[in-house]
């Protein structure tokens, strides 16, 4: 694919030969259906209770059942539209606060119709609620978002999903997990390339314990094409990474490898060995609405298990960085309301393009039923001062 031209001039978001053969002008307006998405924490979801959530600009209602078990439905009475998240929940049933029917909470089948007399023989179990496969894991909630509207409603009951639910990769029986969430006031697509994004490294995370501008330097690195993705090939972690000054207590720089991969829709998974300790995270870009996103970071690691605030020490890093990216974000949102011509280069904005083409192959996929066009043919170095 034609990707090495230095410099590419482009109206209000990436289009063009680089973006592949829909060549949209709006990315912000698609998001990837399809997928497993995270909902929010677990722990923001107790039993018997109702949580109001929206993902790919779908109105959801999360619930945990009485056995402690997720579920998702559509947040809509599929009688009259009433939210189901205004109605009750028994722990097992969904009650409409407008009259009355009932849903049984995971398949989102009707139970009951209370207006109907004896003789009316409405078969009320052929009537569905619009669900969503919904599963828990590493602190977080997943919903998978099927390609085709809500998932049931009507008369059609919820498909099951595809895919099993991304999990972060763990190497040790034990380990300690912690998460961070942070609204985006920008598009998916901004947020992602947001977040592979190395050059602006040495301009929003500076810190005194951490960096200064100053440390920026030449680095290179391997890339490589992996399924609906791409990796950073195993590496010595850069000198000023977190991470890595971290295990430099534990073990010898040199045995310290570093992988980072990016995989369709929204998955950053950062997997750092050294000897028997290991760090490992998945991030994710969720698109809320059209113009809104949300990133979480959930890390495992066993290092500092034993260390007192160790968790304390490692989270209040990355709340750190987080918060950076956040209040970047937020300024970059002021620019970016007025449409303005926007620009990527090589070689630091490359896994920017290549996010684009990825998802512009993985929608002509959608629409042709052909295979998947991977934009990568091979390795790629690239190299850029950060
Ligand atoms: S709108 Fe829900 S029962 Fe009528
Ligand atoms: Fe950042």
């Amino acid at each position: 694919m034609p990707d090495d031209s230095p410099l590419q001039p482009q109206t209000g978001v990436p289009s063009g030969p680089d973006f592949g053969p829909l060549g949209w002008k709006t990315p912000d307006s698609l998001m990837l259906f399809g997928f497993w998405y995270r909902a929010l924490p677990t722990e923001k979801l107790s039993r018997g209770k109702l949580v109001k959530t929206m993902l790919l600009e779908q109105a959801l209602v999360i619930g945990r059942d009485r056995q402690g078990r997720a579920l998702a439905l559509r947040d809509s009475c599929p009688h009259r539209g009433m939210p189901l998240s205004c109605g009750k929940f028994d722990g097992e049933q969904v009650e409409c606060c407008y009259h009355g029917w009932k849903f049984d909470a995971h398949t989102g089948q009707c139970r009951l119709i209370p207006s109907l007399v004896p003789d009316q023989n409405l078969k009320v179990d052929r009537i569905y609620a619009g669900s969503y496969p919904c599963e828990e894991h590493d602190d977080f909630i997943w919903v998978f978002v099927p390609d085709a509207g809500p998932s049931g409603a009507g008369f059609t009951k919820a498909a099951p999903a595809p895919t099993p639910v991304p999990e972060i990769p763990k190497f040790s029986e034990h380990y300690k997990l912690a998460y961070l969430t942070a609204d985006l006031p920008c598009s998916v697509d901004h947020g992602i390339i947001g977040l592979m994004d190395p050059a602006h490294g040495p301009f929003v995370h500076q810190a005194w314990w951490w960096r200064t501008r100053h440390s920026i330097h030449e680095k290179q690195k391997n890339f490589e094409p992996i399924p609906y993705g791409f990796r950073m090939s195993a590496h010595t972690p850069s000198s000023n990474s977190a991470p890595y000054k971290i295990l430099r207590f534990y073990a010898k720089a040199d045995s310290i490898t570093t992988t980072i991969d990016f995989v369709l829709p929204n998955l950053r998974s950062e997997i750092i060995r050294a000897g028997k300790y290991w760090f490992s995270s998945l991030t994710t870009v969720t698109p809320i609405t059209r113009n809104q996103c949300r990133i979480d970071v959930v890390a495992a690691w066993n290092i500092f298990r034993w260390v007192p605030f160790g968790p304390e020490l490692l989270k209040f890093v990355f709340a750190k960085f987080v918060e950076q990216d956040r209040h970047t974000m937020e300024l970059q949102a002021e620019g970016l309301k007025h449409n303005p011509h926007l620009m990527l280069i090589d070689d630091a904005d490359r896994p920017a393009k290549w996010y684009f083409s990825l998802k512009s192959a993985m929608l002509e996929m959608k629409k042709s039923g052909g295979e998947f066009r991977h934009p990568m043919s091979g390795p790629v170095t690239l190299k850029w001062r950060s």
